[in-house]
């Protein structure tokens, strides 16, 4: 055994009682430490769960395989389990919480034998800072706890914060007890139907069971960070989103922070990351977080945001030089490699990376990979765990205990058709609208279909660890306690033109849209009123140096009236589905809008 530096009695108890119920072979109390890191990535590298990537070209760098039916997010086997159903709401899947934990109990009875448990205390926040909370996981997966030092502040420091206070228990278990003598698998976990992902709000704990990946595993994440303060936030009248946060600083030192809640796989890092085009000289793009933001209103009335996290958990597909250059130089070293591809040289390769396609790959499965495959080298939810200290445009406040304060909240989502490159609310109640009816089509990072569009309000869907429409309830409430609110604005990087091609060209040609909505929150830009909100008036957008035709900014702005129409009526069964958790005056902006569209018509038809 480790050794143990702590006399908290909740954490020593709860350790030993989850030692008894486990039955791992030894318990190791993880102290975050650089050595600590390298001896456990050298475990996993010798059992042959990792394999290390070439020392000169990727340091201190493992890739990581994992079983097939575990690459994902698993939405189905996600439960909110409230003391009630109504609690939870419609949009969560919901189990009586004393049912589950029997259920859970039997599971987790000798699941960790013939395994190490580590212990692992983490801080959701600046080490010391006053909104931060620490969790503590426990859990049979060496890989979760070096990627929990990647991802949060971690180890015996957080101990020494958290003294005799209460924390949030996590318990994990991969859900693969191994007999004397067993020899390992690569990734072992639980088939599908016996992973569970388990909250109990009103107790504040986490019990996960049968996966290693992301978010299903790294509870600090979305169990802790998202579903668990999503009611913290509700209760204590704060926000605890799905956003990443992000610094823009103009040549003459004017910064301003924007908070952005794109769905997964959406396009957060990019954007918090971006490197602003030729155009923009002197412009800096600064990031404070990639997917969370807690956000409280401050002693002045603006809102303030903090990044829980403490390093990206990012989609690897896609990103290259020049996509995502700082991203690049970011997984350079330090960095865990999840399901992506592994080149003859010990470096690692995906779909969509620089150069030419590898004539040969051993692709995340383990299998021979010929260029022209038909299948993916890399997993489409493929994904890289880097330290934040590794980002060259970190916000150097990133670290910074209060926070920043927030000018303007952006929505956005992946939309072929109607939503147009940028539009802003006309005001909060509006502002909510558009986050409570946020539409995207579904992507890799969760199991199941991709490509269609599903309702992702808020971008919180499988985040929200409540009923929704009392969450919609509550973004509308805060507007009486910030004095001085973000503007709200919607944006899509991806709509389509009739042969399927994206119409703007997106990624760091996104700071064109940045600076009007920075020009709008400072109040140097009008903008044209339409049914839907503000948008650019012709000549607005800063379209120098981009080789783009106007037809197709003006396809990517367009607003068609019958494909809003289309639009808003299609959220009419959504808003039913959340019942009467369902906040009136939303409701009512619907209503509106299709009364104004009605009568914009009839007055065309008129003409
Ligand atoms: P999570 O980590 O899952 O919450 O997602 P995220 O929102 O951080 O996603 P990320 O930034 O990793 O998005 C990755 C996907 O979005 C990749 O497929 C990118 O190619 C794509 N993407 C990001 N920005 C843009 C953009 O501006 N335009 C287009 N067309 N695609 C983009
Ligand atoms: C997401 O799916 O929004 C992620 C990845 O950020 S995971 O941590 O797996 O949820
Ligand atoms: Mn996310």
């Amino acid at each position: 055994m480790s050794e143990v530096h702590t006399t908290n009695r909740k954490l020593l108890e709860w350790v030993d009682e989850i030692t008894r119920l486990t039955t791992p072979s030894r318990v190791h109390w993880c102290d975050g430490s650089a050595e600590e890191f390298r001896a456990l990535c050298g475990q996993l590298v010798a059992g042959g769960s990792a394999i290390q990537l070439d020392e000169k070209k990727r340091p201190n760098c493992l890739l990581f395989r994992s079983h097939p039916s575990d690459v994902a997010r698993v939405e189905d086997r996600t439960f909110i389990c409230s003391r009630t159903r109504d609690e939870a709401g419609p949009t969560n899947n919901w189990v009586d919480p004393d049912a589950i934990k029997k259920t859970l109990t039997g599971l987790y009875a000798g699941c960790m034998a013939g395994r190490t448990m580590y212990v692992i205390p983490f801080s959701m926040g600046p080490l010391g800072s006053p909104v931060a909370k620490i969790g503590v996981q426990l859990s049979d997966s060496a890989y979760a706890a070096i990627s929990m030092q990647n991802m949060t502040r971690m180890g015996r420091r957080v101990l020494d914060e958290l003294g005799d206070r209460d924390f949030v228990p996590c318990l994990h278990s991969i859900g693969a007890p191994r007999a004397p003598g067993e020899k390992d698998v690569a990734w072992p976990c639980a088939p599908i139907e016996k992973k569970y992902i388990v909250h109990f709000p009103e107790e504040r704990a986490i019990w996960s069971y049968g996966s290693g990946y992301g978010g299903n595993a790294l509870l600090g994440k979305k169990c802790l960070a998202l579903r668990i303060a999503s009611v913290a936030a509700r209760d204590e009248g704060w926000f605890a989103e799905h956003m990443l946060i992000l610094g823009v600083e103009s040549p003459t030192g004017e910064t301003t922070y924007v908070a952005a809640a794109f769905p997964s796989a959406c396009g957060k890092t990019n954007f918090a990351m971006m490197i602003p085009p030729a155009r923009f000289k002197g412009w800096k793009i600064r990031t404070v977080g990639d997917d969370i933001a807690w956000m409280r209103v401050g002693d002045d009335g603006r809102l303030y945001a903090i990044n829980p996290e403490a390093g990206y958990f990012g989609v690897a597909p896609g990103t290259n030089f020049k996509s995502n250059p700082n991203a690049m130089k970011m997984v350079s070293k330090d960095t865990i490699f999840t399901n992506v591809a592994l080149k003859k040289d010990g470096d690692v390769w995906w779909e969509g990376m620089d150069g030419e396609v590898p004539e040969e790959l051993t692709d995340w499965k383990g299998n021979a990979w010929k260029r022209g495959s038909k299948e993916k080298a890399a997993h489409a939810n493929s994904r890289f765990t880097s330290p934040m200290r590794n980002n060259p445009v970190l916000s150097h406040v990133a670290d910074d205990p209060t926070g920043v304060p927030i000018s303007a909240i952006i929505f956005g989502g992946r939309r072929a058709t109607t939503v147009p490159l940028v539009m802003q609310a006309f005001n909060w109640a509006h502002g909510v609208f558009y986050g409570a009816t946020l539409g995207s089509e579904t992507t890799a990072a969760a199991i199941g279909a991709t490509g269609e569009v599903r309702r992702d309000p808020f971008a919180m869907l499988p985040f929200c660890g409540y009923n929704m429409g009392r969450y919609f309830q509550h973004w509308l409430d805060m507007q009486a306690r910030i004095a001085y609110p973000p503007r709200i604005f919607m944006v899509n990087w991806f709509r389509r033109d009739a042969a399927g091609e994206f119409l703007w060209p997106g990624f760091g040609e996104n700071m064109r849209v940045l600076h009007w909505i920075i020009d709008k929150v400072h109040g140097r830009k009008g903008g044209q009123e339409t049914l839907f909100g503000w948008v650019p008036k012709a000549g607005d957008l800063e379209l120098s140096g981009l080789d783009i035709s106007h037809d197709r900014v003006d396809e990517a702005t367009n607003i068609n009236l019958d494909e809003w129409q289309v639009e808003i009526e299609s959220y009419g069964p959504f808003f039913e589905k959340l019942g009467a958790a369902m906040p009136r005056e939303l409701k009512l902006i619907r209503e509106l809008l299709l009364a104004r569209i009605a009568s914009v018509k009839s007055h065309r038809r008129g003409n």
